[in-house]
Order: structure tokens, then sequence, then C-alpha cells
């Protein structure tokens, strides 16, 4: 088995900020309840005329140039997303025009939360098969634009925000160790956008019913979520042939802090080694662990062999973690 690697990280998150005070106005919440209930501060969102792709590109221009390639090296863009541009084409399509290179295969995954773990395990097959040996993984939304802003149970949890990264064939020890996913369709039900595609089209009742915006039931996907998460990172350090003592950083899926460090207490991480940036981000879905490897990376935090734990979970369900030595 080829190990890939990361060779380039980038991120963008909209420049319009929306903090809990400003949501205090519009529903019926408080900064208090939101940032004990689920550590956010605030979260950017995308203006009307920015679409998730346009988040994308400058996340993908900034891994580029993280990475120091030239763009016409890419040969495949892989984009986990749950809010793309268009039903179809692909938002990696609009990337792909964007960043100027046609020609290469360039296609979404609807995995939510889920989505960039599974995008570096469908470019470590891509990788490994030798089809390809340069790949754009990406995640991230615009999940303001599904967002019901007058349902104070889940308006105040999301954010928008894309990040990326260039992965590659590794020429050392560095890399993805072990990778591991899951799913389960039992409970699609409990987080979904219902209307919008084959199932509910567009109609007037659908979109005055507000079918098209996120509907959850928090308590439930709470409970798997703990559960799942610290299932699936005990699988991947265990496919890693390591354990939470042996990480130097926790990335866990940013969609609450409670979830977050319930997870770590169970694969026995400590506090000071789980990555935090849900304050500023809130739950940006696909986008959430790309844009706090980006984050991380920039700052300097990622030193050569460091061991980083990476692990979400999303509507469907679905989930993934994976161990990196950087
Ligand atoms: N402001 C004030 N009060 C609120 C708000 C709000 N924004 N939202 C709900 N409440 C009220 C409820 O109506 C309820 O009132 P009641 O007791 O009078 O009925 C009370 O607060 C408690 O509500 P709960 O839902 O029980 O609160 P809980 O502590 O479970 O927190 C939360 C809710 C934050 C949604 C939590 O369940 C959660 O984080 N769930 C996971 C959801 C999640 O992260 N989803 C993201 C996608 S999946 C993933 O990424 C993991």
């Amino acid at each position: 088995m080829k190990r890939i690697k990361i060779i380039g990280t980038g991120s963008f998150l909209p420049e319009k900020v929306l903090t809990n005070f400003d949501l205090e106005k519009m529903v019926d919440t408080t900064d208090e309840w939101i940032m004990k209930r689920s550590g956010i501060r605030e979260r950017h969102i995308a203006s009307e005329n920015q679409a998730t792709s346009d988040l994308g590109f400058e996340a993908a221009k900034q891994a580029i140039e993280n990475a120091k390639i030239d763009k016409n090296t890419i040969d495949c863009i892989i984009f986990g997303t749950v809010t793309p541009d268009t039903l179809f084409p692909s938002t990696a399509i609009y990337v792909q025009k964007a960043l100027g290179i046609p020609g290469i295969p360039v296609f979404d995954i609807s995995a939510a939360c889920s989505g960039f773990i599974y995008g570096l395990a469908i470019a470590q097959g891509f990788i490994n098969s030798g089809a390809y040996k340069r790949i754009l993984v990406m995640g991230g939304e615009t999940l303001s634009k599904v967002t019901n802003w007058e349902d104070r149970s889940t308006c105040v949890l999301f954010g928008d925000g894309v990040g990326a990264a260039v992965v590659e064939e590794s020429n050392d020890d560095s890399g993805i160790i072990s990778i591991y996913l899951g799913a389960d369709g039992n409970m699609e039900n409990l987080l979904c956008q219902p209307a919008g595609g084959s199932r509910i089209p567009a109609t007037e009742e659908s979109v005055k019913n507000k079918l098209h915006t996120i509907h959850m039931d928090g308590n439930e996907v709470y409970k798997h979520a703990v559960n799942t998460m610290a299932q699936a990172a005990t699988k991947a350090l265990e496919l890693a042939g390591i354990s939470g003592n042996d990480v130097t950083h926790f990335i866990p899926h940013q969609a609450n802090i409670r979830i977050m460090e319930t997870t770590a207490k169970f694969v026995d991480i400590p506090r000071e080694k789980v990555f935090v940036n849900i304050d500023r981000t809130a739950n940006t879905s696909a986008g959430s662990i790309a844009i706090a490897l980006d984050e991380m990376n920039r700052k300097g935090m990622l030193k050569k062999g460091d061991i980083i734990l990476i692990d979400a979970f999303g509507a469907g369900f679905t989930w993934g973690s994976a161990v990196i030595r950087w």
C-alpha cells in the first residue's frame, strides 16, 4: 500500500461574521446558551453572490501555493459538500473552471461532515491504483444558504467555509497511516435537507414549509455523534497500531465542543491536544477538518513527525477517522 501525504493546505472563510449577539436579535436565544451548549461564539456567512465553489476557489489557490506546485500538475479534484453550487454539474467543476485546468476528472462526494475524510480515502485509492499522482481534496459548505433562520435549534450551529489539501504519494514515512470509514442509513431522517432532490422536488408548498433547509433532531444526533466518533477514532488508532497517548494533535469535526471533548476523553487524549476553532467557525460540515488542518499548518503548529488524529461524523449517518504522520 502506497502512503499518501498532504503537501499543501488552504482554506477560506467568507468575510462576513455573524456573532451570537447578532443572533440574539434574530431568534429567541442568548450568547450564553449558544456558548454553553455548543462552544460557538461566531460564524462566517457567505454573501448573496458567494457560492460554495467561490470559497473553494480561494481555498484551492492557497493550497496550491502552499504546496509550491504548478496547478497544471493536479490530476483530479474531489470536493466533499452537501451545499453544492447547483445540483448539477458538480461544485468541483466550477472550481476546475475557475482554476483554469480543464480536462482532468473532477467530482463531488456527498458524505456530509465526513466528506473531507471520505475524499482523502478516495484519493488514497486513486493514487494506489496508479490512476492519478496528485489530487486536490476539498471539503466545505455554504450551510447558511440552507439554514432556517427562524429555527433557533439549528441556525446557531452552522457556518460557511471551505478547506483544501493537495495530496500525493509520500516519499518518506509521513502521510496517512490509517483511514476508517463507515455509514448507517437507518438514521437518515435525523439530519437532512428533505426537499430539492427527486424525493421532494421544489414546489411552492415545499418552499413554504421550509423543506429546503436543515432539519435536525439535535439530541439524537448528539448521542450518536459522541458514540460513533469515539468508536471511529478508536478504530483508526487500532489500524495505525497506536494509542491515544501517541497522538500529538486531535482534530475532531468541529460540531459541538461537548462532542469533541467527550470523544477526546474516550480515546485518552488530553484536552490540550484537542484543536478547537469552533468558537470562530461554528460547524462547517465537510469544511471543518480541512479548515482546521490549514489553520494549524499556517500557524506552524504541525511539526514533522507529529501524529494527527482526525475524526468526523455527519448526516447519513456517515463517519470517518484517520491517523496522519505529518
Ligand atoms: N437558544 C436558546 N434555547 C434553545 C436554543 C437556542 N438556540 N435551541 C434550543 N433551545 C432550547 C430548547 O427548545 C429546549 O427548551 P425546552 O427545554 O424548553 O424544550 C432547551 O433549549 C434544551 O434543548 P436541547 O435540544 O435539549 O439542548 P441540548 O443541550 O441538547 O443542545 C444542541 C442542543 C446544541 C443542538 C445539541 O443537541 C447538539 O449539539 N447536538 C448535535 C447536533 C450537531 O452537532 N449537529 C451538527 C451536524 S452533525 C455533526 O456535525 C455532528
